[in-house]
């Protein structure tokens, strides 16, 4: 966090991060420090410039902070930002700083918890419901391979079940983790793919027979793939550039296939056509650019990167939820659709549901939920306390409710010596 270490004997204010922040301002501490976006307020001015990281400025020495210079960060999900600067203000300005601080508005946790809850009791669902797409993608894939034709009735009915489970339980994503993936990845990508990009879907608003084709595409977004040899597909080490120029005809040959095996229609189809397309033009087959991309793809364009970065692949380690939100929001603007990733954010918080994370006090738990309008405080299940001594009962704590908690860190399942599976 953005506390130096020498402030922690300020006794009457260390359960309170605003005047923390005030009381290091006061004494003029002045070298680099992190200070959390949700502690900036309008009309703040540092002495040194402030950086969103190294490499990046946000605002320069003695520039005021204005309302959407912090929206500006909000919307971009950078959660906090470094200056070694003193925050140049009058002493009264930050009594009224803090005073606001302390005055954060209630928020409801409760609607959360209870469906977090709920998702708990899906979960044995979820994976049957999984378990059934990619059987039926699978069969796909094998038709394609043949060159055979395919009827998609099986995979109509899943995208049925996903939706309807989906409906209520956005955030059912959650046990997509730590499912096996069994002998095919490409199957069970497609699948995870189809949950993200519905998530975005319902974000979308969009009508149910919309996110029927949005998610038949998504569950056929690699088709193409099958007509790729299989030395390549499951090679173990890099891609000659020839194989990698092979693979990056999947999508032609999946367009393909879908319409002439299938009979799928184009709209759909397009969906395996351009989900390698980037929103700035540098993407394949075609270097389409913005809205030339149809909606359908740059929303699975988003999904596909969101769920290649949290799975273990031969080539690369999987990242954490937190990490994977982070790449896709620095690609941002460049390789997606600026609005589609603003809905996926909102959805998934800047803390994705099950990003294992330490607070202030050394506590540990897993985030569980959060509200659209506070992604950087979202809802937590402790699992350990600031003794690494286990909770025996499940206890919550929701930040926007609780301004002392803060995320100090966040850890993956060794660091924090946590089982994702056991923890749910
Ligand atoms: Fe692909």
């Amino acid at each position: 966090m953005f506390l130096p270490e020498d402030m922690t004997d300020h006794k009457e204010t260390d359960k309170n991060p605003a005047k923390l922040v005030a009381v290091c301002f006061l004494e003029g501490i002045s070298y680099m420090r992190k200070i959390q976006v949700e502690e900036l307020k309008p009309g703040m001015r540092f002495d040194k410039p402030v950086y969103i990281d190294s490499n990046n400025i946000f605002i320069g020495a003695n520039i005021t902070i204005k309302e959407e210079d912090i929206k500006k960060l909000m919307k971009w999900g950078v959660s906090d930002i470094e200056t070694a600067g003193k925050l140049i203000a009058t002493k009264e300005e930050i009594i009224q700083y803090v005073k606001r601080a302390e005055e954060s508005s209630a928020f409801d946790s409760r609607k959360i918890i209870s469906s977090y809850n709920n998702l708990l009791k899906n979960r044995k669902r979820l994976i049957e419901i999984h378990r059934k797409a990619c059987k039926a993608v699978g069969d796909v894939y094998s038709a394609i391979k043949n060159s055979e034709p395919f009827m998609p009735d099986d995979l109509e009915l899943s995208l049925s079940e996903i939706i309807d489970l989906m409906k209520d339980n956005h955030n059912i994503f959650l046990f997509l983790y730590g499912l096996d993936e069994g002998k095919n990845y490409l199957m069970f990508h497609s699948v995870n793919v189809t949950f993200y990009a519905l998530l975005i879907g319902f974000g979308l608003k969009y009508p149910p027979a919309k996110l029927r084709e949005l998610g038949l595409g998504t569950l056929l977004i690699d088709a193409g793939m099958a007509k790729i040899p299989v030395y390549i597909t499951h090679k173990q080490s890099t891609l000659t550039e020839q194989e990698f120029n092979l693979i990056k005809t999947h999508p032609i040959h999946g367009y393909r296939s879908l319409r002439e095996l299938g009979k799928i229609k184009e709209s759909v189809a397009n969906i395996t056509l351009q989900h390698h397309e980037q929103f700035d033009g540098t993407g394949y087959p075609r270097g389409l650019k913005g809205n030339m991309i149809s909606e359908y793809a740059r929303i699975a364009s988003i999904a596909d990167s969101y769920e290649a970065q949290i799975v273990n692949r031969s080539y690369k380690k999987k990242q954490l939820f937190y990490h994977a939100m982070k790449h896709l929001i620095s690609l941002g603007s460049n390789k997606f659709d600026p609005v589609i990733l603003r809905v996926f954010m909102s959805k998934m918080s800047v803390y994705p549901i099950g990003s294992i994370v330490a607070l202030n006090d050394k506590s540990v738990g897993i985030v569980i939920g959060s509200a659209p309008d506070k992604p950087l405080r979202p809802i937590i299940k402790l699992i350990f306390d600031a003794n690494k001594k286990r909770f025996e009962e499940t206890k919550i704590v929701s930040l926007p409710d609780e301004p002392s908690f803060f995320i100090t860190k966040v850890l993956d399942e060794k660091e924090a010596g946590i089982n994702l599976l056991e923890v749910f």
